[in-house]
Protein backbone atom coordinates (compact mmCIF):
# COMPACT_ATOMS: atom_id res chain seq x y z
CA UNK A 1 0.00 0.00 0.00
CA UNK A 2 2.53 2.69 -1.54
CA UNK A 3 1.26 6.21 -1.40
CA UNK A 4 2.45 7.78 -4.82
CA UNK A 5 0.41 10.79 -4.36
CA UNK A 6 3.79 12.35 -2.48
CA UNK A 7 7.35 12.38 -3.18
CA UNK A 8 10.28 13.47 -1.05
CA UNK A 9 14.04 14.18 -1.69
CA UNK A 10 16.14 14.57 0.99
CA UNK A 11 19.17 16.94 -0.70
CA UNK A 12 18.00 20.32 -1.94
CA UNK A 13 21.18 21.38 -4.28
CA UNK A 14 22.35 20.94 -7.56
CA UNK A 15 20.79 17.82 -8.65
CA UNK A 16 18.03 17.57 -5.98
CA UNK A 17 16.86 20.94 -6.44
CA UNK A 18 16.41 21.19 -10.25
CA UNK A 19 15.23 17.31 -10.97
CA UNK A 20 12.01 17.74 -7.93
CA UNK A 21 11.17 21.04 -9.24
CA UNK A 22 10.49 18.98 -12.74
CA UNK A 23 9.04 16.67 -11.25
CA UNK A 24 6.19 18.87 -9.55
CA UNK A 25 5.68 20.79 -13.13
CA UNK A 26 5.55 17.47 -15.03
CA UNK A 27 3.32 15.79 -12.17
CA UNK A 28 0.47 18.46 -11.16
CA UNK A 29 -0.87 15.28 -9.15
CA UNK A 30 2.47 14.57 -6.97
CA UNK A 31 2.90 16.98 -4.31
CA UNK A 32 6.93 17.06 -3.76
CA UNK A 33 9.24 18.06 -0.44
CA UNK A 34 12.22 19.12 -0.76
CA UNK A 35 14.50 18.44 1.76
CA UNK A 36 17.78 19.14 3.83
CA UNK A 37 19.52 19.71 7.09
CA UNK A 38 21.08 23.24 5.65
CA UNK A 39 18.68 25.84 6.86
CA UNK A 40 20.37 28.67 4.83
CA UNK A 41 19.65 26.81 1.67
CA UNK A 42 16.03 25.98 2.29
CA UNK A 43 15.65 29.99 2.95
CA UNK A 44 17.18 30.42 -0.13
CA UNK A 45 14.57 28.26 -2.20
CA UNK A 46 12.21 29.67 -0.68
CA UNK A 47 13.16 33.45 -1.69
CA UNK A 48 13.63 35.05 -4.74
CA UNK A 49 17.49 34.09 -4.88
CA UNK A 50 17.41 30.80 -5.66
CA UNK A 51 20.83 28.92 -4.24
CA UNK A 52 22.02 27.69 -7.21
CA UNK A 53 22.19 29.63 -10.63
CA UNK A 54 20.60 27.29 -13.55
CA UNK A 55 18.92 28.25 -16.41
CA UNK A 56 15.39 28.02 -16.64
CA UNK A 57 15.17 27.37 -13.00
CA UNK A 58 13.79 30.29 -12.06
CA UNK A 59 10.57 29.99 -14.09
CA UNK A 60 9.53 26.43 -13.04
CA UNK A 61 9.97 27.07 -9.40
CA UNK A 62 8.18 29.99 -9.29
CA UNK A 63 5.49 28.19 -11.39
CA UNK A 64 5.00 24.81 -8.55
CA UNK A 65 6.41 26.35 -5.28
CA UNK A 66 3.74 26.24 -3.08
CA UNK A 67 1.49 24.58 -5.40
CA UNK A 68 3.05 21.01 -5.32
CA UNK A 69 6.30 22.01 -4.42
CA UNK A 70 8.01 22.55 -0.97
CA UNK A 71 11.41 22.89 0.48
CA UNK A 72 11.61 21.94 3.85
CA UNK A 73 13.91 21.41 7.03
CA UNK A 74 11.48 19.09 8.32
CA UNK A 75 13.52 15.93 7.39
CA UNK A 76 11.94 13.52 9.64
CA UNK A 77 8.47 14.74 9.35
CA UNK A 78 8.06 15.17 5.72
CA UNK A 79 10.07 10.96 5.84
CA UNK A 80 7.22 10.14 7.61
CA UNK A 81 4.82 11.61 5.66
CA UNK A 82 5.71 10.49 1.80
CA UNK A 83 6.47 6.56 1.02
CA UNK A 84 8.54 7.32 -2.03
CA UNK A 85 11.82 9.17 -1.14
CA UNK A 86 14.61 10.38 -3.20
CA UNK A 87 18.19 10.51 -1.81
CA UNK A 88 20.14 13.16 -3.69
CA UNK A 89 22.55 14.18 -0.84
CA UNK A 90 26.55 14.74 -1.54
CA UNK A 91 28.78 11.82 -1.69
CA UNK A 92 32.15 13.31 -1.98
CA UNK A 93 35.95 12.16 -2.72
CA UNK A 94 36.71 11.07 0.99
CA UNK A 95 39.79 13.16 2.76
CA UNK A 96 40.76 11.28 4.95
CA UNK A 97 40.85 7.64 6.48
CA UNK A 98 40.65 4.68 4.46
CA UNK A 99 40.54 5.32 0.56
CA UNK A 100 41.30 9.03 1.14
CA UNK A 101 41.40 10.84 -2.12
CA UNK A 102 39.51 8.42 -3.94
CA UNK A 103 36.69 6.41 -2.23
CA UNK A 104 33.10 8.02 -1.85
CA UNK A 105 32.52 9.38 1.32
CA UNK A 106 28.99 8.00 2.10
CA UNK A 107 28.87 9.27 5.69
CA UNK A 108 25.72 11.65 4.25
CA UNK A 109 24.08 8.74 2.86
CA UNK A 110 24.63 6.77 5.42
CA UNK A 111 22.66 9.50 7.72
CA UNK A 112 20.07 9.91 5.25
CA UNK A 113 19.06 6.44 5.33
CA UNK A 114 19.17 5.85 9.04
CA UNK A 115 17.06 8.86 9.30
CA UNK A 116 14.24 7.06 7.12
CA UNK A 117 14.69 3.79 8.87
CA UNK A 118 14.01 5.87 12.32
CA UNK A 119 11.03 7.89 10.74
CA UNK A 120 9.78 5.26 8.57
CA UNK A 121 5.91 3.40 9.84
CA UNK A 122 5.06 1.71 6.80
CA UNK A 123 6.71 0.62 3.70
CA UNK A 124 9.03 3.11 1.50
CA UNK A 125 10.89 2.88 -1.77
CA UNK A 126 14.16 4.28 -1.52
CA UNK A 127 15.58 5.99 -4.16
CA UNK A 128 19.45 6.55 -4.73
CA UNK A 129 19.85 9.46 -6.74
CA UNK A 130 23.41 10.43 -5.55
CA UNK A 131 26.01 8.52 -7.67
CA UNK A 132 27.45 6.11 -5.57
CA UNK A 133 29.86 3.28 -5.95
CA UNK A 134 28.48 -0.27 -7.17
CA UNK A 135 27.16 -2.44 -4.61
CA UNK A 136 25.56 1.03 -2.50
CA UNK A 137 22.33 -0.36 -2.33
CA UNK A 138 23.40 -3.29 -0.35
CA UNK A 139 24.90 -1.66 2.31
CA UNK A 140 22.25 0.59 2.81
CA UNK A 141 19.65 -2.33 2.72
CA UNK A 142 21.25 -3.57 5.28
CA UNK A 143 21.48 -0.14 7.67
CA UNK A 144 17.35 -0.06 6.91
CA UNK A 145 16.81 -3.35 7.61
CA UNK A 146 18.55 -3.65 11.23
CA UNK A 147 16.40 -0.82 11.70
CA UNK A 148 13.32 -2.38 10.63
CA UNK A 149 10.19 -1.83 12.57
CA UNK A 150 7.40 -4.43 12.14
CA UNK A 151 5.11 -3.67 9.07
CA UNK A 152 7.58 -1.52 7.58
CA UNK A 153 9.32 -3.05 4.29
CA UNK A 154 11.86 -1.23 2.24
CA UNK A 155 12.65 -1.21 -1.09
CA UNK A 156 15.78 0.23 -2.66
CA UNK A 157 16.04 1.34 -6.24
CA UNK A 158 18.87 3.01 -8.25
CA UNK A 159 18.36 6.34 -10.25
CA UNK A 160 21.57 8.17 -11.36
CA UNK A 161 21.10 11.17 -12.79
CA UNK A 162 22.77 12.53 -15.83
CA UNK A 163 21.85 15.79 -15.76
CA UNK A 164 24.60 18.61 -16.62
CA UNK A 165 24.97 21.73 -15.03
CA UNK A 166 24.22 24.90 -17.10
CA UNK A 167 21.92 22.56 -19.02
CA UNK A 168 19.85 20.62 -16.43
CA UNK A 169 16.53 21.53 -17.04
CA UNK A 170 16.65 20.96 -20.55
CA UNK A 171 18.41 17.63 -19.90
CA UNK A 172 15.79 17.10 -17.66
CA UNK A 173 12.82 17.79 -19.64
CA UNK A 174 14.03 15.58 -22.44
CA UNK A 175 17.02 13.11 -21.09
CA UNK A 176 18.75 10.85 -23.55
CA UNK A 177 17.36 8.28 -21.09
CA UNK A 178 16.12 7.82 -17.36
CA UNK A 179 17.98 5.14 -15.89
CA UNK A 180 16.40 2.69 -13.30
CA UNK A 181 17.66 -0.39 -11.56
CA UNK A 182 16.31 -2.32 -8.67
CA UNK A 183 15.81 -5.87 -6.70
CA UNK A 184 14.57 -8.87 -8.87
CA UNK A 185 12.02 -9.69 -6.79
CA UNK A 186 8.39 -9.11 -7.08
CA UNK A 187 8.61 -5.88 -4.62
CA UNK A 188 11.40 -4.17 -6.61
CA UNK A 189 9.73 -4.83 -9.65
CA UNK A 190 6.38 -3.71 -8.34
CA UNK A 191 8.78 -0.40 -7.16
CA UNK A 192 10.32 0.00 -10.27
CA UNK A 193 6.81 -0.09 -12.18
CA UNK A 194 5.81 2.71 -9.47
CA UNK A 195 9.25 4.73 -10.83
CA UNK A 196 8.40 4.66 -14.43
CA UNK A 197 4.88 5.61 -14.33
CA UNK A 198 6.09 8.88 -12.37
CA UNK A 199 8.37 9.44 -15.48
CA UNK A 200 6.14 8.03 -17.80
CA UNK A 201 4.20 11.44 -17.40
CA UNK A 202 6.59 13.46 -19.24
CA UNK A 203 9.44 11.12 -20.98
CA UNK A 204 9.29 8.55 -23.83
CA UNK A 205 8.54 5.29 -22.50
CA UNK A 206 11.18 3.67 -24.83
CA UNK A 207 13.65 6.28 -22.93
CA UNK A 208 13.06 4.53 -19.59
CA UNK A 209 15.74 1.61 -19.23
CA UNK A 210 15.32 -0.53 -16.29
CA UNK A 211 17.97 -2.79 -15.01
CA UNK A 212 19.18 -4.33 -12.34
CA UNK A 213 20.52 -2.33 -9.37
CA UNK A 214 24.49 -2.96 -9.96
CA UNK A 215 23.99 -2.69 -13.50
CA UNK A 216 22.14 1.16 -12.77
CA UNK A 217 24.94 1.93 -10.57
CA UNK A 218 27.89 1.16 -12.37
CA UNK A 219 26.57 2.73 -15.11
CA UNK A 220 26.63 6.45 -13.91
CA UNK A 221 30.01 5.88 -12.57
CA UNK A 222 31.19 4.75 -16.05
CA UNK A 223 28.89 7.07 -18.44
CA UNK A 224 31.15 9.77 -16.68
CA UNK A 225 34.44 8.42 -17.03
CA UNK A 226 34.14 7.75 -20.74
CA UNK A 227 32.71 11.43 -21.25
CA UNK A 228 35.69 12.87 -18.96
CA UNK A 229 38.07 10.47 -21.18
CA UNK A 230 36.93 12.20 -24.08
CA UNK A 231 38.12 15.10 -22.94
CA UNK A 232 41.48 13.96 -21.49
CA UNK A 233 41.95 12.20 -25.07
CA UNK A 234 41.37 15.45 -27.32
CA UNK A 235 43.17 17.45 -24.58
CA UNK A 236 46.30 15.00 -24.62
CA UNK A 237 46.03 15.24 -28.94
CA UNK A 238 46.30 18.56 -28.13
CA UNK A 239 49.63 18.72 -26.70
CA UNK A 240 50.80 16.92 -29.58
CA UNK A 241 48.95 19.20 -31.82
CA UNK A 242 51.17 22.25 -30.27
CA UNK A 243 54.38 20.24 -31.09
CA UNK A 244 53.27 19.65 -34.74
CA UNK A 245 51.76 22.77 -36.35
CA UNK A 246 48.42 20.70 -36.37
CA UNK A 247 45.11 22.59 -35.25
CA UNK A 248 43.26 20.85 -32.54
CA UNK A 249 39.64 22.08 -33.52
CA UNK A 250 40.49 20.86 -37.22
CA UNK A 251 41.59 17.31 -36.03
CA UNK A 252 38.74 17.25 -33.65
CA UNK A 253 36.42 18.16 -36.46
CA UNK A 254 37.86 15.71 -38.72
CA UNK A 255 37.21 12.34 -36.34
CA UNK A 256 33.80 13.95 -34.80
CA UNK A 257 32.72 13.32 -38.61
CA UNK A 258 32.95 9.58 -38.35
CA UNK A 259 30.11 8.76 -36.85
CA UNK A 260 31.16 5.90 -34.53
CA UNK A 261 33.32 8.59 -32.70
CA UNK A 262 30.53 11.75 -33.31
CA UNK A 263 31.44 15.35 -32.77
CA UNK A 264 30.33 16.32 -29.15
CA UNK A 265 32.45 16.41 -26.22
CA UNK A 266 35.69 17.00 -28.45
CA UNK A 267 36.41 20.52 -27.31
CA UNK A 268 39.81 20.65 -26.17
CA UNK A 269 40.69 23.19 -22.56
CA UNK A 270 42.48 24.05 -19.97
CA UNK A 271 41.04 20.99 -18.31
CA UNK A 272 38.08 19.69 -17.21
CA UNK A 273 36.09 20.48 -14.12
CA UNK A 274 33.18 19.99 -12.26
CA UNK A 275 31.87 18.22 -8.96
CA UNK A 276 31.52 14.92 -11.03
CA UNK A 277 34.05 13.81 -13.31
CA UNK A 278 37.83 13.49 -11.42
CA UNK A 279 35.05 12.35 -8.04
CA UNK A 280 33.51 9.23 -9.80
CA UNK A 281 36.38 8.41 -11.91
CA UNK A 282 38.87 7.86 -8.53
CA UNK A 283 35.98 6.35 -7.38
CA UNK A 284 35.70 4.12 -10.28
CA UNK A 285 39.45 3.27 -9.98
CA UNK A 286 38.91 2.95 -6.23
CA UNK A 287 36.38 0.43 -6.54
CA UNK A 288 38.49 -1.70 -9.55
CA UNK A 289 41.55 -1.76 -6.65
CA UNK A 290 39.59 -3.12 -4.48
CA UNK A 291 38.41 -6.25 -6.63
CA UNK A 292 41.37 -6.99 -7.49
CA UNK A 293 41.85 -5.45 -10.65
CA UNK A 294 45.04 -3.04 -10.41
CA UNK A 295 45.13 -2.85 -14.18
CA UNK A 296 41.30 -1.41 -14.90
CA UNK A 297 41.94 0.93 -12.30
CA UNK A 298 45.26 2.16 -13.85
CA UNK A 299 43.89 2.45 -17.15
CA UNK A 300 41.28 5.33 -15.86
CA UNK A 301 43.30 6.99 -13.55
CA UNK A 302 45.44 8.13 -16.45
CA UNK A 303 41.92 10.02 -17.71
CA UNK A 304 42.47 12.37 -14.35
CA UNK A 305 46.02 12.19 -14.64
CA UNK A 306 46.38 13.83 -18.08
CA UNK A 307 43.52 16.74 -16.98
CA UNK A 308 46.44 17.36 -13.87
CA UNK A 309 48.84 17.51 -16.57
CA UNK A 310 46.81 19.54 -19.19
CA UNK A 311 45.81 22.40 -16.57
CA UNK A 312 49.54 22.49 -15.10
CA UNK A 313 50.85 22.89 -19.06
CA UNK A 314 48.65 25.61 -19.76
CA UNK A 315 49.66 27.54 -16.63
CA UNK A 316 53.41 26.82 -17.50
CA UNK A 317 52.85 28.16 -21.06
CA UNK A 318 51.35 31.45 -19.03
CA UNK A 319 54.63 31.92 -17.73
CA UNK A 320 56.90 30.87 -20.65
CA UNK A 321 55.39 33.28 -23.06
CA UNK A 322 56.03 36.07 -20.24
CA UNK A 323 59.46 36.14 -20.49
CA UNK A 324 59.51 33.44 -18.20
CA UNK A 325 58.10 35.47 -15.21
CA UNK A 326 54.89 36.42 -13.74
CA UNK A 327 55.99 37.93 -10.73
CA UNK A 328 53.94 41.13 -9.70
CA UNK A 329 52.16 40.93 -13.13
CA UNK A 330 48.71 41.92 -13.22
CA UNK A 331 46.60 39.40 -15.01
CA UNK A 332 43.26 39.47 -15.73
CA UNK A 333 41.36 36.28 -15.52
CA UNK A 334 38.03 36.03 -17.27
CA UNK A 335 36.02 33.39 -15.64
CA UNK A 336 36.48 31.01 -12.58
CA UNK A 337 33.39 28.63 -12.69
CA UNK A 338 34.07 25.27 -14.14
CA UNK A 339 32.06 25.59 -17.22
CA UNK A 340 29.54 28.44 -18.68
CA UNK A 341 26.41 29.26 -17.26
CA UNK A 342 26.30 27.81 -13.77
CA UNK A 343 27.97 29.52 -10.71
CA UNK A 344 29.38 26.29 -9.65
CA UNK A 345 33.16 26.47 -9.09
CA UNK A 346 33.84 22.87 -7.35
CA UNK A 347 36.75 21.24 -8.68
CA UNK A 348 37.20 24.20 -11.62
CA UNK A 349 40.33 23.87 -13.51
CA UNK A 350 40.70 27.61 -13.02
CA UNK A 351 41.11 27.14 -9.44
CA UNK A 352 44.73 25.40 -9.98
CA UNK A 353 45.80 27.54 -12.55
CA UNK A 354 45.01 30.66 -10.48
CA UNK A 355 46.90 28.98 -7.63
CA UNK A 356 49.60 28.58 -10.25
CA UNK A 357 49.86 31.55 -11.12
CA UNK A 358 49.90 33.11 -7.79
CA UNK A 359 52.87 30.97 -6.46
CA UNK A 360 54.97 32.65 -9.28
CA UNK A 361 54.06 35.72 -7.72
CA UNK A 362 51.21 37.05 -10.29
CA UNK A 363 48.50 39.45 -9.14
CA UNK A 364 45.10 38.02 -10.86
CA UNK A 365 41.79 40.30 -11.18
CA UNK A 366 38.95 38.46 -11.96
CA UNK A 367 36.03 38.54 -13.38
CA UNK A 368 33.05 36.17 -13.93
CA UNK A 369 29.21 36.85 -14.36
CA UNK A 370 28.04 34.20 -11.72
CA UNK A 371 30.72 33.39 -9.35
CA UNK A 372 31.34 35.91 -6.22
CA UNK A 373 35.08 36.48 -4.50
CA UNK A 374 33.88 34.85 -1.41
CA UNK A 375 32.66 31.94 -3.14
CA UNK A 376 35.84 31.57 -4.86
CA UNK A 377 37.97 32.08 -1.70
CA UNK A 378 35.76 29.14 -0.59
CA UNK A 379 37.26 27.04 -3.01
CA UNK A 380 40.77 27.87 -2.10
CA UNK A 381 40.41 27.00 1.66
CA UNK A 382 38.33 24.07 0.68
CA UNK A 383 41.48 22.56 -1.10
CA UNK A 384 43.85 23.98 1.51
CA UNK A 385 45.37 26.61 -0.60
CA UNK A 386 46.72 29.60 1.00
CA UNK A 387 47.74 32.32 -0.64
CA UNK A 388 47.66 36.64 0.55
CA UNK A 389 44.54 37.06 -1.19
CA UNK A 390 44.60 40.68 -0.32
CA UNK A 391 47.31 41.73 -2.17
CA UNK A 392 47.24 38.95 -4.76
CA UNK A 393 43.48 37.91 -5.66
CA UNK A 394 41.30 40.28 -6.99
CA UNK A 395 37.45 40.77 -7.64
CA UNK A 396 36.07 42.57 -10.15
CA UNK A 397 32.70 43.37 -11.61
CA UNK A 398 33.09 43.59 -15.31
CA UNK A 399 35.90 42.49 -17.74
CA UNK A 400 37.02 46.19 -18.52
CA UNK A 401 38.00 46.89 -14.76
CA UNK A 402 39.87 43.48 -14.79
CA UNK A 403 41.86 44.13 -17.98
CA UNK A 404 42.83 47.91 -17.55
CA UNK A 405 47.04 47.98 -17.11
CA UNK A 406 47.10 43.90 -17.40
CA UNK A 407 49.92 42.18 -18.78
CA UNK A 408 47.42 39.35 -20.15
CA UNK A 409 43.71 37.81 -20.12
CA UNK A 410 43.35 33.92 -19.55
CA UNK A 411 40.13 32.83 -20.47
CA UNK A 412 39.16 29.94 -18.09
CA UNK A 413 35.62 29.61 -18.77
CA UNK A 414 33.26 29.40 -22.18
CA UNK A 415 30.94 32.14 -21.15
CA UNK A 416 29.01 33.43 -24.37
CA UNK A 417 29.86 37.24 -23.20
CA UNK A 418 33.23 37.10 -23.40
CA UNK A 419 33.08 36.27 -27.19
CA UNK A 420 31.05 39.75 -27.37
CA UNK A 421 34.22 42.11 -25.64
CA UNK A 422 35.61 44.86 -27.66
CA UNK A 423 39.12 43.95 -27.36
CA UNK A 424 40.67 46.03 -29.50
CA UNK A 425 39.72 48.78 -26.97
CA UNK A 426 41.42 45.99 -24.21
CA UNK A 427 44.20 46.01 -25.76
CA UNK A 428 44.54 49.75 -25.55
CA UNK A 429 44.03 49.77 -21.97
CA UNK A 430 46.73 46.93 -21.76
CA UNK A 431 51.02 46.79 -21.25
CA UNK A 432 52.48 45.99 -24.26
CA UNK A 433 53.21 43.39 -25.68
CA UNK A 434 50.02 42.18 -24.80
CA UNK A 435 49.33 38.94 -24.01
CA UNK A 436 46.25 36.48 -24.24
CA UNK A 437 45.73 33.03 -23.16
CA UNK A 438 42.44 31.56 -24.49
CA UNK A 439 42.18 28.10 -22.26
CA UNK A 440 38.82 27.47 -23.92
CA UNK A 441 39.43 28.44 -27.60
CA UNK A 442 36.17 30.26 -28.02
CA UNK A 443 37.83 33.69 -30.04
CA UNK A 444 39.01 34.53 -33.42
CA UNK A 445 42.29 34.33 -32.81
CA UNK A 446 43.66 35.47 -36.19
CA UNK A 447 41.29 38.79 -35.28
CA UNK A 448 43.61 38.90 -32.35
CA UNK A 449 46.71 38.41 -33.49
CA UNK A 450 45.65 41.57 -36.19
CA UNK A 451 44.11 43.94 -33.63
CA UNK A 452 48.44 43.29 -31.78
CA UNK A 453 46.97 40.31 -29.28
CA UNK A 454 50.07 37.80 -28.90
CA UNK A 455 47.57 34.95 -29.02
CA UNK A 456 48.25 30.97 -27.61
CA UNK A 457 45.26 28.84 -27.65
CA UNK A 458 44.74 25.23 -26.44
CA UNK A 459 46.07 22.98 -29.38
CA UNK A 460 47.47 25.25 -31.69
CA UNK A 461 50.66 27.70 -32.29
CA UNK A 462 51.01 30.71 -30.79
CA UNK A 463 50.11 33.79 -33.38
CA UNK A 464 52.47 36.44 -32.66
CA UNK A 465 50.94 40.43 -33.00
CA UNK A 466 50.23 40.87 -36.76
CA UNK A 467 49.36 44.96 -36.06
CA UNK A 468 50.85 47.69 -38.34
CA UNK A 469 53.76 49.05 -36.72
CA UNK A 470 51.94 52.27 -36.02
CA UNK A 471 49.27 50.29 -34.37
CA UNK A 472 51.58 49.08 -31.64
CA UNK A 473 50.24 51.18 -28.92
P1 LIG B 1 24.98 19.33 -3.29
O1 LIG B 1 26.09 19.39 -2.34
O2 LIG B 1 24.65 20.51 -4.14
O3 LIG B 1 23.61 18.96 -2.51
C1 LIG B 1 23.53 18.00 -1.51
C2 LIG B 1 22.62 18.53 -0.41
O4 LIG B 1 22.35 17.47 0.52
C3 LIG B 1 23.22 19.66 0.43
O5 LIG B 1 22.39 20.80 0.35
C4 LIG B 1 23.30 19.10 1.86
O6 LIG B 1 23.02 20.06 2.85
C5 LIG B 1 22.21 18.04 1.82
N1 LIG B 1 22.36 16.99 2.83
C6 LIG B 1 23.46 16.27 3.16
N2 LIG B 1 23.17 15.37 4.11
C7 LIG B 1 21.86 15.50 4.41
C8 LIG B 1 20.97 14.84 5.32
N3 LIG B 1 21.40 13.85 6.08
N4 LIG B 1 19.69 15.25 5.35
C9 LIG B 1 19.25 16.25 4.58
N5 LIG B 1 20.04 16.91 3.69
C10 LIG B 1 21.33 16.54 3.60
O7 LIG B 1 25.24 18.06 -4.22
P2 LIG B 1 24.74 17.81 -5.74
O8 LIG B 1 25.65 18.46 -6.68
O9 LIG B 1 23.29 18.05 -5.80
O10 LIG B 1 25.01 16.25 -5.85
C11 LIG B 1 24.21 15.30 -5.17
C12 LIG B 1 24.53 13.92 -5.72
O11 LIG B 1 24.17 13.84 -7.11
C13 LIG B 1 26.00 13.53 -5.65
O12 LIG B 1 26.09 12.17 -5.36
C14 LIG B 1 26.49 13.80 -7.06
O13 LIG B 1 27.57 12.96 -7.39
C15 LIG B 1 25.29 13.45 -7.89
N6 LIG B 1 25.22 14.13 -9.19
C16 LIG B 1 25.55 15.46 -9.29
C17 LIG B 1 25.44 16.11 -10.52
C18 LIG B 1 25.81 17.56 -10.68
O14 LIG B 1 25.88 18.02 -11.79
N7 LIG B 1 26.02 18.30 -9.62
C19 LIG B 1 24.97 15.42 -11.63
C20 LIG B 1 24.63 14.08 -11.49
C21 LIG B 1 24.76 13.45 -10.26
C1 LIG C 1 28.82 15.94 -16.05
C2 LIG C 1 28.10 15.01 -17.02
O1 LIG C 1 28.10 15.62 -18.33
C3 LIG C 1 26.69 14.75 -16.57
O2 LIG C 1 26.07 13.81 -17.44
C4 LIG C 1 26.72 14.20 -15.15
O3 LIG C 1 25.41 13.98 -14.68
C5 LIG C 1 27.47 15.13 -14.22
O4 LIG C 1 28.78 15.38 -14.74
P1 LIG C 1 28.83 18.56 -15.59
O5 LIG C 1 30.06 18.26 -14.81
O6 LIG C 1 27.77 19.35 -14.97
O7 LIG C 1 28.14 17.19 -16.07
O8 LIG C 1 29.24 19.33 -16.95
P2 LIG C 1 29.90 18.85 -18.33
O9 LIG C 1 29.20 19.56 -19.41
O10 LIG C 1 29.98 17.39 -18.46
O11 LIG C 1 31.36 19.46 -18.26
C6 LIG C 1 32.33 18.98 -17.35
C7 LIG C 1 33.65 19.67 -17.58
O12 LIG C 1 34.23 19.27 -18.83
C8 LIG C 1 33.55 21.19 -17.65
O13 LIG C 1 34.64 21.76 -16.97
C9 LIG C 1 33.60 21.48 -19.11
O14 LIG C 1 34.05 22.77 -19.40
C10 LIG C 1 34.57 20.41 -19.59
N1 LIG C 1 34.45 20.07 -21.02
C11 LIG C 1 33.28 19.55 -21.50
C12 LIG C 1 35.54 20.22 -21.87
O15 LIG C 1 36.61 20.67 -21.45
N2 LIG C 1 35.41 19.86 -23.19
C13 LIG C 1 34.26 19.35 -23.70
O16 LIG C 1 34.23 19.03 -24.89
C14 LIG C 1 33.17 19.18 -22.82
Amino acid sequence: SIRTSKVACIGAGYVGGPTMATIAQRCPHIQVYVLDISQSRIAAWNSDQLPIYEPGLDDVVKECRGRNLHFTTDVSGMVKECDIIFVSVNTPTKTRGLGAGRAADLATWELAARCIAENADGPKIVIEKSTVPVRTAAAVQRVLEANEKPDVKFVILSNPEFLAEGTAMKDLEKPDRVLLGGPEDEDGQFALKLLVDVYANWVPREKILTTNLWSSELSKLVANAFLAQRISSINAISMLCEKTGANVKEVAHAIGLDSRIGPKFLNASVGFGGSCFQKDILNLVYLCESFGLPQVAAYWQQVVDMNEVQKHNFTRKVIDAMFNTVNRKKIAIFGFAFKKDTGDTRETPALTVCSLLMSDGAILHVYDPKVTREQALQEFRDHRLEFDFEKQFFWEEDAESAVQDSHAILILTEWDAFKGYDYSLFRKRMRKPAFLFDGRNILDHDKLADIGFEVHSIGKPPLRSRAPINNSH
